[in-house]
Order: C-alpha cells, then structure tokens, then sequence
C-alpha cells in the first residue's frame, strides 16, 4: 500500500496525541509541520526525526509543497476555519480538530468549503468513531428502542478548569478570542455529537439555554493575573422533529460528585452511554498506556434497559471485548473505530462519501445546537433552528499576529 504523507498544522498539545495515533496506522507518516513558535516547532521537529527543511513557522509555505496527501490541522477552535479553508483552497483534503468552529456561521463557511474546492473534509470526533455509539447506532437500527423521544447530553468535571487545575492545557482554551466557548465547544461536542449521530441526525426546531462563568469569576478561585473570557456552565433543552427533546448540561467545573450519564430513551427501550470516549482509544495510548490531555485509556460501555423476549432486562454491553471479536472476523470494522483510522481510509479511497461517517454533517449540526444555547442564553428566550442561522456570526481569527510577521485570512 502506497504510504499516506501528511503534513501537520499547530504542533501543540494534542499535535503530540495525533503523532501517536500516526505512529499506530501502518503506511501513514508524517514528513512535514507548521507551527509558529519557532523554537516548539524545532523541539517538535527533533522529537519526532522530521528534517528541519520540512519545518515551517508559516504554513502557507508548507502547502506549497507538492508531495503530501493530506494535512492535519492541530490549531486552536477559532484557527479551524481559517487555516483548513486555506487548506482546502491550496488543494489538500484536511482533517481538523474539533470543535468544527466555535459559531454555526464559521461552521458552515468550513462546511461549504469542500464543495467550492473540491476537498475532503473531516473533523475530529472520537466519540461518533467508536463501539459503544457503533453497537448504540446498530440497537437504533434493529427497532430495540421503538420509538425515540428523549435524549440527555451530559459532562461534568469536578474541577477542571483548563489552564489552571489542568495547567498542562493551553490557555487558549479560556480565552473568547481563540478559544470562542467554554465546555460546551470543548467536551459538550462530544456528546452532542454522540447524541445526534446516534438517533440518526434529527433536525433541530428550537433550543432554550443558559450559561455562566459565575465559578470562573469567582476572586477567591481566581489567582491574579488569570483571566477566564469563557462559559464555565451550558444548560439547555432542545425540541427536534418528529417530537424529540434533549436536555444539556455541561460544564468545567461544578461543586457536585456527579451529574450522571448521557441517555437515549425510547419507547421499547434505552441506552445509558458510560465512559464516553473524547480522547480517542487504544490507537492513542501512548507506550505506559496513558493518553496525552486525557488520562489512561477510557473503555466506553453501553447499558440497555428494555424488553426481550418479553421480559424486563437491563444489561452491560462491553464494547470493547465485543469489538475486539468482530474485528477478528471482520477487519474492515476497524476503520470505523479511530477517527485517523477512518479519515486516512476515507483519503485513499477505501471509504466513500456512501460509507464513511459524514463528520463534517455531524459537526455542523453539532454547531447549530451548541450555538442555539448561547444565543438563547444572551437573548433570555428560546431561539428557532432558523433563528440560529440568522443570528450566528463568525469568530473565526481573519488576522494572526504571529511572532515573525502577520497571517491574513481569506474564508
Ligand atoms: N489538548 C487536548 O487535550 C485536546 C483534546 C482534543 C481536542 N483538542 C483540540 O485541539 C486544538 C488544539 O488544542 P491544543 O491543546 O493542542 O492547543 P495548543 O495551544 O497546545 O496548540 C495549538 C498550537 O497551534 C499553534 N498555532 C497557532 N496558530 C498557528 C498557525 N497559524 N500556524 C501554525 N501553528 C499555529 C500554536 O502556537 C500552538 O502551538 C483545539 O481546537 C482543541 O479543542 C485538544
């Protein structure tokens, strides 16, 4: 098999996750990196053997290049349009991070974007890329759970504040210019995402929300000199046709134990999503078995709580032992386990636009949901799916002051 070339954009924290997935996927190899801090980018560069001639503090320089397949885009959330639009215009397909933009309108201008250029186009989220929203999606499908009606998304971390009580994360993640949104563009896409994909894309009517940063501003948990410009807390309650609701909750940091599990009930049945994978699986883990930014491997269960054969059941389905087996018997399953698995599958053909997990749909109206709960939140009343559409504006960065010069963007 031909080796896949990828070149990497931003070569920050989860730079290092993504290398390490890389470095699990036969015939893929990174050659090349762009990152504009010069001295990250030749630490990066030594760590990983690439020659510092493949090195670039401008990635415009790097997509002039006429030998790489595809590239990665490891920037932050408010970076994601601009660079994988300017990705996508030099002719490369691009695989971004999540969240797909912090705005529904930079979203869709990302969206939008393979068509007009002719690109591939995927976002990262490990949580549709797996086997508990797999095994979910397949209970769905067989009718297990009758007819859907409810729905609830949910993430919670006692104190996890990034940047502060998780130092090792970068700040940017607090900060409104770059970062856009709190837990709900973080972790909140995740399960979003999950929620969605897994009940089969319904289309979104309206949305009713909150948000705070009352925990951030608190002076006395605040050392001076930190700023917090984000959401810390998103609630919300959300109607989709053919009368399904989802109520939302997530948040950085709260002072309770536990706000329980994601679910999916219906009238035959239900599913309680455990241990929802958001760092990415076994592909990710690293030689002590660690994931880097998310602790040690997670193992995503399913519970279903229904009828067979006419009795009352609740049961533990383990993902992974089940996966494990059904890849012995059919290997091509493993392309829908990992997103980087899937998304160099999907680059060299041996995935569709019919058979790959449409990211970038999913990601959207991810966007459309997670937005909706901010603008309901700013206007105190509950917003339209067309609404949102209206009213969302672009916060994608159209000027980088980097330390060597200006990056203007073009989306
Ligand atoms: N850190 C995590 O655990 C984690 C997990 C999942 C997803 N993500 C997502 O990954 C993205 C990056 O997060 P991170 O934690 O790695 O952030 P980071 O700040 O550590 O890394 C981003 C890097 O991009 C570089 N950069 C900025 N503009 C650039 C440009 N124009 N060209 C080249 N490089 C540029 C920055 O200098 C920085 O080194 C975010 O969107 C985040 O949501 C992060």
């Amino acid at each position: 098999m031909k080796e896949l070339r990828i070149g990497i954009i931003g070569t920050g924290m989860i730079s290092h996750r993504h290398m390490t997935v890389w470095s699990n996927i036969p015939d893929t190899k990174v050659v090349a990196a762009a990152e504009i801090d010069e001295a990250k980018l030749r630490q990066w560069g030594e760590q990983y053997h690439i020659p510092s001639d493949c090195l670039y503090t401008d990635f415009r320089e790097m997509l002039k290049r006429d030998d790489l397949d595809c590239i990665d885009v490891c920037v932050h959330n408010n970076l994601h349009t601009p660079v994988s639009v300017a990705v996508m215009k030099a002719g490369f397909p691009c695989y971004s991070e999540k969240p797909m933009a912090s705005t529904y309108a930079d979203a869709k201008i990302l969206y939008d974007a393979q068509k007009t250029y002719g690109q591939k186009l995927a976002v990262q989220i490990s949580s549709i890329y797996n086997l508990q929203t797999r095994y979910a999606k397949k209970l769905v499908a067989e009718g297990k759970l009758g007819d859907i009606y409810h729905a609830r998304s949910v993430g919670h971390r006692r104190e996890g504040r990034p940047g502060m009580d998780m130092p090792f994360f970068s700040r940017d993640f607090i900060n409104k210019e770059i970062g856009g949104h709190g837990p709900l563009g973080d972790l909140g896409i995740y399960h979003l995402a999950q929620m969605l994909y897994i009940m089969g894309m319904p289309k979104l009517q309206s949305v009713y929300g909150c948000s705070t940063d009352r925990y951030f501003q608190d002076p006395r948990l605040l050392p001076g000199g930190l700023k917090y410009e984000v959401e810390d807390l998103s609630v919300g309650l959300a109607r989709f046709e053919g009368g399904i609701s989802m109520d939302i909750y997530e948040d950085w940091a709260m002072h309770v134990d536990d706000v329980g599990s994601s679910f999916i009930a219906g009238s035959m049945g239900g599913l309680k999503l455990i241990d929802v994978d958001t760092t990415g699986g076994e592909l990710a883990q690293s030689k002590d078995g660690s994931i880097i930014g998310g602790g040690m491997v997670q193992n995503p269960t399913l519970e279903f709580f229904g009828y067979e054969d006419g009795q009352m059941v609740s049961k533990v389905i383990d993902c992974q032992a089940n996966g494990r087996r059904e890849a012995l018997v059919d290997p091509k399953v493993r392309l829908y386990n990992d997103n980087q698995v899937h998304w160099a599958a999907y680059v060299r053909g041996d995935l569709t636009d019919e058979n790959r997990i449409d990211s970038p749909y999913i990601a959207l109206q991810t966007a459309l949901l997670s937005e909706g709960i901010i603008i309901s939140g700013n206007l105190g009343r509950s917003v339209t799916a067309d609404e949102i559409e209206a009213m969302s504006e672009p916060m994608g960065v159209r000027r980088q002051q980097t330390p060597w010069g200006v990056i203007e963007y073009d989306f």
